[in-house]
């Protein structure tokens, strides 16, 4: 075998300057550059017995020029120059690419905003024409794509998720024979499913999180000799049964930078093994579109949130043109450009910011559809709907979706070219379904967050007289939807009648204040067992104290409806004279009852289809303009699926986490109010019934 032949660089001006990983932090004036001349010296001898080793000449004032595996890559005569991410090691670039061109390789240059920092991400397969590369830290996965077509390889992409681990070199190395070694938990989960569909399992070591840490995947192969920091006897051993036999030399000095063995060495003798004109040219699986995003996108802090959406699931987001609106009612445009390591990854980024209402910045193109295959069964890669209005383009034309709820999927009917979410359970066969994100916009709300309001509203600081103001505000809305005859649904919990607060909503029904309410079994029976025996689950709500008996009653009170056929019937039989379903029953106010496992009795009304449930309760909301939810999570949270953006809500509870959870639309049109309902109850009623 040729003698290897390897680049170092002198550490003659070592030292930690600067902090640039974490490997570094904490660490300024420690490294003795005494020490790291001596180690590295060691390691240069080593090396040298081993391969050929050009050097290249420090550059004065860069500290970490010596790790010379950042220098670039090298495939037989081509040379690509590395772009650094990190400022302080950019002036290096110039004097490797120097150093290359003086020895007669080919210099290959990225686009300047590509970051991608040589060997340390960028790792040629032995005998295999593959490029492992790292991404997510330092290099861009933009490089990835320039690198297989400078290179002719094909790069794959692997996702670096741990900052201590900032370079593909210090948690990962290809050994011959389509072997690795590597630190599992330093990839992301596709990432290390990519690596397990290329390398057999026998063929994978996967280090203990100890030997990572002492840099034990930076390490330099030469033939069978493994160069490192070092290695647990155990990891010693498994690779001797592979053939390979350690050399350790401490490089610890470098370590405090964040480096050890191989980051010094770049090897600059690589080529893919086999002629390349004998293979078919390769192509990168990394792909990259282009998005247009208009709002307030800096106020709502919306871009952000979309840049941290696309590099939090692994993919690259790069702002190429914006236009900021100047002043504060102006909207902002950008367009973004979004790379994925494969069309599926990019798909769903892309599929992310399309939701948060981003769209294609190439000419619009018609919604994929594909026919349901089966009743209640939608295609595999089916478009799912969240609660904003969403247009699909149909034919040419943007047509705007109709009965828009989340979770849903969307049905087009290109004759009359109409769009309709739908549930999945509810699709029939052959009905055309939108598929993947073309051809689909979303008009996602951009105003100002009112989190930061709500937040406020929820501290402990002064609640009740907050409560007092929205109190006011709600009454004013609900007096103005009254008086245009629209439409208030209140979805109830049965504390609403334990904490006393039942007259009150029934006062509101009997005002004309609720056209709707939707609600399980419980709060009816506990209502009706209070009309009938004055307590609510036994307990006397006038006194507080609990009844002799009274844990029976709200039995008695089932047992009573269900003789009398149903509440109304109760109502018209003069078996049930007063509270809230009584005042339903009265007024003609619909409800719906739906049951749960844990029902007693259950009343006659309570539908026990839950499928049937949920449509009653999507048809009881339809055209509302507000929902009150007061204390009941389980069936505000249903509720809350079911409603398009647009509709005011309104949730009322003692416990902040489900007000949070239900009132954190992202939006202007919800609030929550932590307090108790009872009180909530009486402070609205007195506001809007008392002076009628
Ligand atoms: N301090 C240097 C940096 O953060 C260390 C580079 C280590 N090199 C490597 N190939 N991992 O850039």
């Amino acid at each position: 075998m040729a003698t290897p032949k390897i680049l170092m660089c002198p550490p003659t001006f070592f030292a930690v300057e600067y902090v640039i990983n974490p490997w570094m932090e904490g660490q300024i004036g420690n490294a003795s550059n005494a020490t790291a001349v001596a180690q590295w010296t060691k390691l240069h001898e080593l090396v040298s017995s081993l391969a050929t080793v050009e050097l290249i000449e420090p550059g004065e004032h860069l500290p970490d020029m010596c790790f010379a595996a950042n220098g670039g890559i090298v495939v037989g005569k081509r040379f690509v120059k590395p772009r650094f991410r990190v400022a302080q090691r950019r002036p290096e670039e110039d004097l490797f690419a120097e150093w290359f061109r003086a020895n007669n390789y080919e210099i290959i240059t990225l686009p300047d905003d590509e970051p991608f920092e040589g060997e340390g991400d960028a790792l040629i397969h032995p005998s295999f024409p593959i490029l492992w590369a790292g991404y997510g830290v330092r290099s861009g996965l933009e490089a990835h794509r320039t690198l297989s077509e400078a290179l002719d390889v094909e790069v794959v992409s692997l996702r670096l998720v741990d900052q201590r681990f900032y370079h593909l070199d210090t948690c990962f190395y290809p050994l011959p024979g389509n072997r690795i070694v590597y630190y599992p938990a330093a990839f992301d989960d596709l990432s290390l499913r990519e690596i397990e569909r290329r390398v057999p399992a026998e063929n994978r070591i996967a280090v203990p999180e100890q030997d990572a840490l002492n840099f034990t995947c930076n390490t330099l192969v030469l033939g069978k000799t493994l160069i490192t920091n070092s290695a647990s006897e155990s990891l010693q051993k498994e690779l001797g049964e592979w053939g390979y036999e350690f050399k350790i030399v401490p490089v610890q000095e470098f370590m405090l930078a964040g480096g050890a063995v191989k980051c010094l060495s770049l090897l600059i003798d690589q080529d893919l093994g086999e002629n390349p004109e004998s293979r078919p040219p390769q192509t990168s699986a990394v792909v990259t579109t282009r998005l247009s995003v208009t709002g307030h996108l800096l106020d709502t802090g919306l871009l952000n949130r979309m840049i941290d959406n696309v590099n939090n699931a692994g993919g690259s987001c790069c702002v190429e043109e914006f236009e900021a609106g100047a002043r504060k009612d102006q909207t902002s445009t950008a367009i973004l450009r979004v790379t994925g390591a494969n069309s599926n990854r990019l798909d769903s980024l892309v599929g992310d910011l399309i939701k948060l209402g981003a769209t294609p910045a190439t000419d619009p193109v018609d919604a994929i559809v594909e026919p349901a295959a089966k009743d209640g069964v939608a295609p595999e890669n089916f478009y799912t709907t969240n609660i904003y209005p969403t247009d699909v383009r149909v034919a040419g034309e943007w047509v705007r979706v109709d009965k828009q709820r989340m979770d849903g999927v969307v049905v087009v009917d290109t004759k009359s070219r109409t769009a309709t979410c739908r549930l999945i359970r509810d699709l029939e066969k052959g009905q055309s379904v939108v598929c993947g994100y073309q051809g689909v916009r979303v008009h996602a709300p951009n105003e100002r967050q009112s989190s930061s309001e709500f937040a406020f509203m929820s501290a402990a600081v002064s609640t009740e007289r907050r409560v007092e103001l929205e109190v006011e505000t709600l009454a004013w809305e609900m007096r103005r939807i009254r008086s245009r005859g629209g439409k208030i649904a209140v979805v109830a919990g049965p504390v609403v009648i334990h904490t006393g607060g039942g007259k009150h909503l029934a006062n509101l029904i009997e005002h004309g204040y609720v056209q709707a309410l939707l609600t399980g079994n419980a709060l009816p029976v506990h209502d009706i067992e209070h009309n009938m025996f004055g307590t609510s689950l036994g307990v006397d709500l006038s006194r507080g104290v609990g009844i002799h008996g009274g844990h029976t009653h709200h039995l008695r009170a089932i047992n009573r409806v269900r003789d009398a056929g149903n509440i109304a019937e109760a109502v018209a039989k003069g078996v049930i004279t007063g509270g809230v379903m009584h005042a339903c029953v009265k007024n003609n106010v619909e409800y719906v009852l739906a049951g749960s496992i844990r029902d007693d009795g259950p009343l006659p009304d309570t539908m026990f289809d839950l499928v049937a449930a949920q449509e009653a309760y999507a048809s009881a909301i339809e055209g509302a303009e507000m929902i009150l939810m007061l204390s009941s999570m389980l069936h505000a949270i249903g509720t809350g699926n079911m409603t398009k953006s647009g509709v005011r809500l309104i949730c009322v509870d003692i416990n902040p986490g489900v007000v949070t959870k239900l009132a954190d639309r992202g939006s202007l049109e919800s609030t929550g109010i932590v307090t108790d309902v009872g009180l909530f109850l009486n402070l609205l009623a007195s506001k809007l019934c008392e002076s009628e």
